[in-house]
């Protein structure tokens, strides 16, 4: 359906846990609510939000794959009618374990968040001593047959802004894209604007990267390619050039609240009517329809949000 604002939005989110197994700099962590929907719930409430249109779902957290039913979820969001596209966003911990049985549930596709290839710089990243596993985990996913992998990485100035040109050469003997994202502003880290490495720094330092026309008409990242690699490299900047004005998602959180946009804490809770379609359907369109017209994030400097809870 579409907005209040004529944006057609067909796209869900659904935080299924804001428990992690890592403790990023960036997100703010802490004091996850263990009240989460159950399997049960999310389908009820994917049901719904396909009736208004929502034709693609992303399994965000917290860490998705840190819940022990979380190829059932995904088996059921998949049968679901009307998704056409269900994909997940992890840190790849526990990706080796679940890479098969993520593609035997129909998983189309998989973002991982990786902000560092040198075993030390990621471990003072995410506070645990796991690239190993994540550089395995990422291998299996290709290996399963999951069509499209792509690496989510947030560069922090004085953290990991030096792994840009480790994380741009992954892409070059791999069919995965990197995509840099600019530091949003949750947590204390994300908070400090001077830590924020813009798109254009990036590309001033690799020069060879040539754009890729058309592609944000597709995605919200702008993408770069170079000869000779078999990945692209996007920039998600949020920050410096806004793409709100293009926005199709939603977001559902682990809780049962609808949160219609990433820089408002604004929620509409479904939970208690998962078992009356009537209501359930008028409180979806209602988020749908709220949905602000931008974020925020240039006043937002300063507040702490924390992304575990929203997923992303
Ligand atoms: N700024 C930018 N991106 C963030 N992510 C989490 N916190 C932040 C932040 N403060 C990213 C994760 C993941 C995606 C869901 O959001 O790295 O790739």
């Amino acid at each position: 359906m579409k907005d209040n604002l004529g944006r057609e939005i067909n796209y869900l989110r659904v935080s299924v846990t804001q428990r992690c197994n890592l403790n990023c700099v960036y997100c703010g962590c802490e004091n996850p609510d263990r009240d989460e929907m159950t399997a049960d719930e999310i389908e009820k409430a994917v049901r719904a939000f396909a009736k208004l249109g929502i034709n693609k779902v992303r399994l965000t957290g917290g860490e998705p794959l840190v819940r022990n039913d979380i190829t059932e979820i995904a088996c059921r969001l998949r049968k679901t009618d009307g998704i056409k596209k269900l994909v997940l966003t992890t840190n790849g911990v526990r990706l080796f374990e679940l890479a098969q049985e993520l593609k035997a549930a129909g998983v189309d596709a998989i973002n991982v968040s990786l902000d560092s290839l040198d075993r030390e710089n990621y471990k003072k990243m995410t506070g645990r001593d796991a690239l190993p596993d994540v550089l395995r985990g990422i291998d299996r996913a290709i290996e399963c047959g999951i069509k499209k992998i792509r690496i989510n990485s947030v560069l922090i100035r004085g953290f990991n802004d030096m792994q840009a040109d480790n994380l741009i050469y992954y892409a070059k003997d791999r069919n995965v894209d990197v995509r840099f994202i600019e530091l949003m502003p949750f947590s204390d880290a994300g908070n400090n604007e001077k830590l924020i490495v813009k798109a254009d720094e990036i590309l001033k330092r690799f020069p060879f990267l040539t754009p890729v026309e058309g592609t944000m008409a597709q995605s919200v990242a702008k993408y770069y390619e170079a000869e000779g690699f078999k990945g692209k490299i996007g920039f998600i900047t949020p920050v410096s050039d806004k793409f709100c004005s293009q926005c199709n998602r939603i977001r559902l959180l682990s809780t049962g609240k609808i949160r219609p946009c990433l820089g408002y804490d604004t929620t509409y809770d479904i939970r208690e009517y998962l078992n009356d379609e009537e209501k359930l359907l008028s409180v979806i369109e209602k988020a749908i329809s709220s949905k602000p017209a931008g974020h925020n994030f240039e006043c937002a400097y300063g507040n702490v949000h924390a992304m575990n809870k929203i997923g992303g």
